[in-house]
């Protein structure tokens, strides 16, 4: 990231319309770098995402063995070190802005005869990693921490590891793919209990690799089981759009009146589909045409016209398989008709950001009405009519955020005045093409 915070006002210059593309999905991205260095031979990945948050994991997988580059196509090319066969990092992984490699990395080292130092930015070094640790030292792990269980961190891997039966605290996807990757390399067969349904595609890709995973519906609860000491095949593989990319266009387009786009070959994993869902329920025009399978994940094309929204009262069940999402719905609900209530949303608070707080603080500046809860906002929408706070162009701050940016650049375009985002960096950390995108759209002027 460059040095100095780079600020930028987001007007409308007219309706959202066109087709587009967002970039490969961060998650599946993380996981298809990871799992590649876990392979003995050469895997090759079309359509991975090339954002800060994936070039730390690429960076930590080059330090601990793995030989990563690209080919005259773009495809990236990972020849991996085999289960079992991390070195030992020379340099301490910087983590960036990136939770999911910090989590996922830390569990991959934690069966490995390797010690590995994890630091992060300071949001992430703000970030809570107690609920990996305790887990992975569980199976025998060992990690050099200071009080409050934050980075900077040391793990210390344990050959062999102890297979474990977890049931998840939080409902987290990355506790959980931390567990599976840690397990790959520990004799015995590995349960993850996941009492709330968090996204899949470390299970999906793992079957994908030769891995032994069962998954298991038992009590209301799904049981995920990794049969370790496994040898994963190298692998090809073609990456999905983000849909935590696509939500921001496409409430751009709800949002804006005359808008129409196509987002194309979105993933439309059903533990990722949440916010759709919800937009539905508040009267939003979506609709998943072409849907196909692409490598193992569903995949369509989204239409979204511009529609009238109605607020609602968003059921705090389907807040995993939406978590990323709440900071753009909550602009979707600024514009809505009558009141939108989320509740059960305390793990926002543990994100890039505090993002209750720092949309809270954002849309109130842009005039919205609204309470702040401890776990979630209620919003009074505008029905329709254009944000207007105090200020002429409120200035937003964004805290490293890349959700809180890219959400607050939509909420500008259904702005009086336009909203001037502090810092539009940290865009880069997940949608570094985002505003070049939106010009493309006719959302906004190109710079
Ligand atoms: C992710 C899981 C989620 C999500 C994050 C990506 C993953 O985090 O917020 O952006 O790739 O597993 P939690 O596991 O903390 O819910």
């Amino acid at each position: 990231m460059s040095e100095a915070p780079i600020p930028r006002t987001f007007t409308s210059a007219g309706p959202v319309r066109g087709h587009a593309r967002v970039p490969g999905d961060k998650s599946i991205s993380h996981r298809a770098l990871i799992l590649s260095a876990m392979a003995v031979g050469e895997s090759r990945i079309e359509g991975l995402l090339e954002s800060e948050d994936i070039i730390a994991t690429v960076a930590a997988l080059w330090a601990m063995g793995s030989e990563i580059g690209q080919d005259s196509n773009g495809n990236w090319v990972v020849n991996g070190v085999g289960v079992g066969g991390l070195l030992q990092p020379e340099t301490a992984l910087d983590m960036g802005n990136s939770g999911t490699s910090a989590r996922l990395l830390m569990g991959l080292a934690a069966s490995n005869a390797i010690t590995a130092t994890f630091i992060g930015d300071a949001s992430l070094s703000r970030r809570p990693m107690g609920r990996i640790i305790e887990p992975l030292s569980r199976m025998g792990a060992s990690f050099s921490v200071t009080p409050g269980e934050r980075l900077p961190l040391m793990v210390h891997g344990r050959v062999p590891a102890v297979p474990i039966e977890y049931r998840l605290p939080v409902a987290s996807a990355q506790v959980k793919s931390a567990i599976m990757l840690a397990a790959l390399n520990t004799p015995g067969v590995t349960r993850v209990m996941e009492p709330e349904r968090t996204r899949d595609h470390s299970e999906r890709m793992l079957a994908g690799f030769g891995a032994e995973v069962g998954i298991e519906e038992v009590d209301g609860e799904r049981v995920i089981s990794v049969t370790g000491e496994a040898e994963l095949n190298p692998h090809n593989m073609s990456i999905p759009g983000d849909p935590s990319s696509a939500a921001f266009p496409v409430v751009a387009a709800l949002l804006v009146p005359g808008s129409e786009v196509v987002i194309q070959h979105v993933g439309i994993n059903p533990t990722r589909t949440g916010l759709f869902e919800v937009l539905k329920q508040m009267d939003a025009d979506i609709t998943y045409e072409n849907e196909r399978d692409v490598g193992g994940e569903p995949v369509a094309d989204i239409r979204v016209r511009h529609s009238a929204l109605t607020g609602i009262e968003v059921s705090p069940e389907i807040a995993p398989r939406m978590i990323d999402e709440f900071p753009i719905l909550f602009v979707a609900a600024a514009l809505a008709k009558g009141e939108t209530v989320t509740t059960g949303l305390q793990e926002l608070r543990h994100k890039e950001s505090d993002r209750l707080a720092l949309m809270a603080e954002g849309l109130a500046q842009l005039g919205v009405r609204l309470k702040e809860h401890p776990d979630g906002l209620t919003i009074i929408g505008s029905d329709g009519e254009k944000l207007k706070g105090e200020y002429a162009t409120p200035q937003i701050a964004t805290a490293l955020d890349h959700r809180i940016a890219m959400s607050f650049a939509v909420a500008g375009l259904v702005s009086a005045h336009g909203v001037t985002i502090d810092d539009v960096r940290p865009m880069a950390t997940s949608f570094p093409s985002f505003p070049p995108m939106l010009a493309d759209l006719g959302a906004i002027a190109a710079e």
